[in-house]
């Protein structure tokens, strides 16, 4: 069996890798730099073992041409959101294009990209038979796999988490269960259209919990209660479901719940809940933005020349990934008074930091002494350090507001000159 996998970014790339040992695997790129820096055994987005990628027998390539010669061609391209928050499936059209234009009769095209239900088949099949010249369903099939990875965590994994298979065809449904059960569990979903709609529901589920958290905290914040106190009481009940509010960002759950309202749209449904949480998890950066500043204000410590530290910058915790993260928006909040604003992050992806937001990052060793530090991200390493990484960033002799966003810092230990606030 031949696979070409087209788009070898966080998902496509271990994809590849996890399927090389078992079938002849060529990673398809339009990215030159991706492709190059793949063949060099060097993997930007941290997910990928470095000894697996040495070791791996996949072909990574920028030539198409490879598609020809594969029996199963899959989709890993980006689907993200435009600027008024409408799904943009630029990329998993361009890469059906590319596909059509080169693919053979009997291929199997599966896609794994987030998308809402009815993409798969309704605008990938038409592009595939206008780009190829053959005709759907007799020549070629299609299916719909959805990737469930979840960036920086260890344990659930490719190989460690069930996937979802789904074909156009009984006999595809179990091509595509045969290749995805070489490497992990799979569950068979009865068609593309249920494949695609779980993928969404599962990250738009996510999104409403958190937004319930999050609405939940400005109130207790309101109130003067403490979120954390509130939650580890409810937690000592059975069926609590234990969310913690905080910033959502990343490629996928402040996204894919757009992909579900926008066809709810098209069908005159108003998806009120799933944009009203997507309204207050948006809302998140601006309400740390202005707890911090009111803490400032009632401390007197908030000036022209005040200091911020933010420690933090990609979308969660441990992984490198900076694509629409919370923090961006509270920096940019800060920034625009007249403050110091200073961005440390030991892990993130500087570069795209500075190509797409024209923000820096600085050595911890370059800090300044802050007024105000932000725990944004809780990466292990600030985690580890705790509060003595907060006495070493904070400016001396004085007060120093501390906004706990994931409410890691244990307040039992708080110095005494610190006001600790965590939403
Ligand atoms: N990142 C995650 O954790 C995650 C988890 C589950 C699902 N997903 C979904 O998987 C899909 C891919 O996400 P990602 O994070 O891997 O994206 P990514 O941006 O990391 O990688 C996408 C890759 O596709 C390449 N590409 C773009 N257009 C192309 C084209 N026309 N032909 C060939 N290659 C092309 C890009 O150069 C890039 O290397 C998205 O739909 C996303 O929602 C992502």
């Amino acid at each position: 069996m031949n696979i070409a996998i087209v788009g070898l970014g966080y998902v496509g790339a271990p994809l590849a890798v996890a399927l090389a040992p078992h079938f002849s695997v060529v990673g398809y790129d339009v990215d030159a730099a991706r492709v190059q820096e793949l063949r060099e055994g060097c993997d930007r987005t941290r997910e990928i073992e470095p000894g697996a990628l040495a070791s791996c027998t996949a072909r990574w390539t920028t030539e198409p041409a490879c598609i020809t010669r594969s029996d199963v061609v899959i989709v890993t391209v980006p689907t993200p959101i435009d600027e008024f928050r409408v799904p943009d499936l630029g990329a998993v059209r361009a890469a059906t294009e590319t596909i059509g234009s080169y693919m053979r009769r009997g291929t199997i095209v599966v896609y794994e990209s987030t998308v809402y239900p009815g993409v798969t088949q309704d605008i990938c099949v038409p592009l595939l038979e206008q780009g190829s010249g053959l005709t759907y369903p007799q020549d070629f099939s299609v299916g719909y796999s959805p990737e469930r990875i979840n960036p920086g965590d260890r344990v659930h994994t490719l190989t460690t988490t069930t996937k979802i298979v789904a074909g156009d065809t009984p006999e595809v449904r179990d091509t595509l269960a045969r290749i995805y059960g070489a490497i992990t569990r799979i569950y068979a979903a009865p068609t593309i259209k249920v494949a695609e709609a779980a993928k969404v529901l599962e990250n738009t589920q996510r999104d409403i919990n958190i937004a319930l958290m999050n609405e939940l905290s400005q109130i207790f914040c309101r109130l003067g209660i403490d979120t954390t106190d509130v939650i580890d009481a409810a937690r000592s009940k059975w069926n609590f479901m234990d969310f913690r509010p905080g910033l959502v960002g990343g490629h996928c759950i402040s996204v894919d719940p757009y992909y579900l309202s926008h066809k709810a749209a098209s069908h005159g449904i108003v998806a009120d809940m799933i944009l009203s949480a997507r309204h207050i998890n948006e809302s998140m950066p601006a309400f740390v933005t202005e707890q911090l500043l009111s803490r400032l204000m009632q401390r007197k410590l908030l000036q022209p020349g005040t200091v911020i530290t933010i420690l933090g910058v990609t979308f969660k915790e441990n992984v490198k990934d900076v694509r629409n993260s919370g923090v961006i928006p509270i920096h940019r909040q800060l920034s625009r008074l007249d403050l110091t604003v200073q961005l440390i992050d030991p892990l993130a992806d500087a570069d795209a930091l500075r190509h797409d937001e024209g923000l820096h990052i600085i050595p911890l060793s370059e800090a300044r002494p802050a007024d105000a530090i932000v725990l944004a991200v809780p990466h292990a390493d600030f985690v580890e350090q705790g509060w003595p990484l907060i006495e070493r960033l904070a400016r001396p002799g004085q007060e120093v507001v501390v906004a706990d966003i994931k409410a890691v810092l244990p307040r039992e230990s708080r110095p005494r000159h610190v006001v600790h606030w965590r939403p």
